[in-house]
């Protein structure tokens, strides 16, 4: 990668102008680094309500539109929907541009693939963006791990109810996509929004070498599942073991300001923990982050914990990075392919009855047609299974029934 640092402002263009765009535009408001060239959209409505943030911004219906207007972009924040993230950001980086991808990158490793493929082709950045890792309470929380304040992480939990009264107002086309998702076996728990969940662990605690799980189905209304009640456990390469459990509470009234989302991390050490209490919504009203040891617990009143800042401060360090070519992106595209990984791991051992997988041993093929749509997998058993299961396909088959 050749990548040279901008001495200048970024000329950035927002490809997708939907609900999220709402959030990650706080990166970019008011940000010297950045200045923001053009909106793409389809929707016709959607340009005209956000061009009241960019007045000076250009408009397109489409990338390819924007390519050849002959307006220079040097980055695009790519907010599609997840079904076109493969195409639209290998078409993308063929137009030379950078991309800042909103996660999950896409729906499998063929995917993948190709779009780091066309990175390194492109000689551009491909980052998968990840806010959470910008959450206040989260960095903190990482931080008393790594400082041995609450002795040496023996084991870590997360949790996570969706439920369905409170929060922001979604249209429903955002949702209609998420259906088409669900349909392909990438639901809106364990693998959308479930993806920041994933990032977080390895984030914290490093790579993964098994993973356990148990995925639920909730049918809510005609053609609407929601993968839960989902279990899902692993264990990272260092020997700490994670848990995360998943559950919809639908009558359950949730104060949140984006999405009804409750959410708690909680890092057990040798000699005390520390709990991040809530994250997207504001379920427990207690300080964000608590620290427990040697008896007293210390409680975190003062910390960013408004969700919505995780986005500022991603953008933030990503249009920043474009200035200094330094230091972590936050995330990768090979960083994201391993939370791809984990979360593939994460159904393939649901659909063979919750044996352990290595992520790092999925391997995806693509045969016939009905195949590449059914996305099969090869699953090897982390520990040797391999006699009792009979070979490798015995997740393939399940996984194409999802
Ligand atoms: N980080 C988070 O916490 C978080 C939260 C919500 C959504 N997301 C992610 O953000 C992305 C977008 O989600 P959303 O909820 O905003 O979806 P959305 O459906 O509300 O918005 C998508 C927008 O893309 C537009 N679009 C469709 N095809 C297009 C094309 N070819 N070119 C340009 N624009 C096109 C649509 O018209 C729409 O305005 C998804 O990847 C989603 O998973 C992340």
């Amino acid at each position: 990668m050749t990548f040279v640092p901008y001495d200048r402002p970024v000329r950035a263009a927002f490809i997708g102008l939907g609900r999220i765009y709402d959030l990650n535009v706080r990166g970019y408001l008011g940000n010297p680094d950045v200045e923001v060239v053009a909106l793409v959209d389809p929707s016709e409505d959607r340009r005209a309500q956000r061009q009241a943030d960019w007045p000076e911004a250009a408009t397109f219906a489409s990338a390819a539109e924007l390519a050849s207007s002959g307006l220079e972009v040097d980055a695009v924040e790519v907010l599609l929907p997840v079904p076109l993230h493969a195409d639209g950001v290998v078409e993308m980086l063929g137009f030379g541009w950078h991309v800042n991808l909103q996660k999950p990158m896409c729906n499998d490793l063929l995917d993948a693939q190709r779009m780091l493929d066309a990175a390194k082709t492109s000689d551009r950045i491909l980052r998968v963006m990840d806010n959470y890792l910008f959450y206040e309470p989260l960095r903190k929380l990482k931080a008393v791990a790594e400082s041995g304040e609450i002795g040496q992480t023996v084991g870590y939990h997360m949790k996570m109810v969706g439920t369905g009264n409170g929060g922001w107002d979604v249209p429903w086309s955002s949702f209609e996509w998420q259906m088409e998702q669900m349909k392909r076996g990438r639901g809106i728990m364990v693998f959308d929004d479930g993806w920041h969940k994933l990032t977080t662990a390895i984030w914290l605690f490093g790579p993964i070498r098994e993973v356990r799980a148990w995925i639920g189905n909730l049918a809510v209304g005609p053609g609407i599942d929601l993968d839960a009640p989902s279990t899902i456990i692993w264990e990272h390469e260092n020997g700490v073991r994670g848990v995360w459990d998943i559950t919809i509470a639908m009558d359950m009234y949730l104060r949140s300001d984006y999405y009804t989302n409750d959410e708690r991390w909680e890092v057990t050490g040798s000699k005390g923990f520390a709990r991040v209490n809530r994250c997207t919504g504001r379920g427990i009203q207690q300080p964000s982050l608590e620290v427990y040891a040697d008896g007293e617990m210390r409680s975190y009143h003062a910390l960013d914990d408004d969700w919505a800042s995780s986005f500022r401060d991603s953008g933030r360090h990503w249009l920043r990075w474009l200035h200094s070519g330094d230091g972590p992106l936050l995330w990768s595209g090979d960083e994201a392919v391993d939370v791809l990984r984990f979360a593939l791991a994460a159904y393939a051992s649901s659909a063979s009855g919750g044996i352990g997988v290595d992520p790092a041993k999925l391997v995806q093929t693509r045969g016939t047609p009905a195949q590449a749509a059914s996305v099969g997998f090869e699953v090897r058993p982390a520990h040797d299974l391999a006699g009792s299961l009979d070979g490798l396909d015995a997740g393939e088959d399940v996984l194409q029934a999802q």
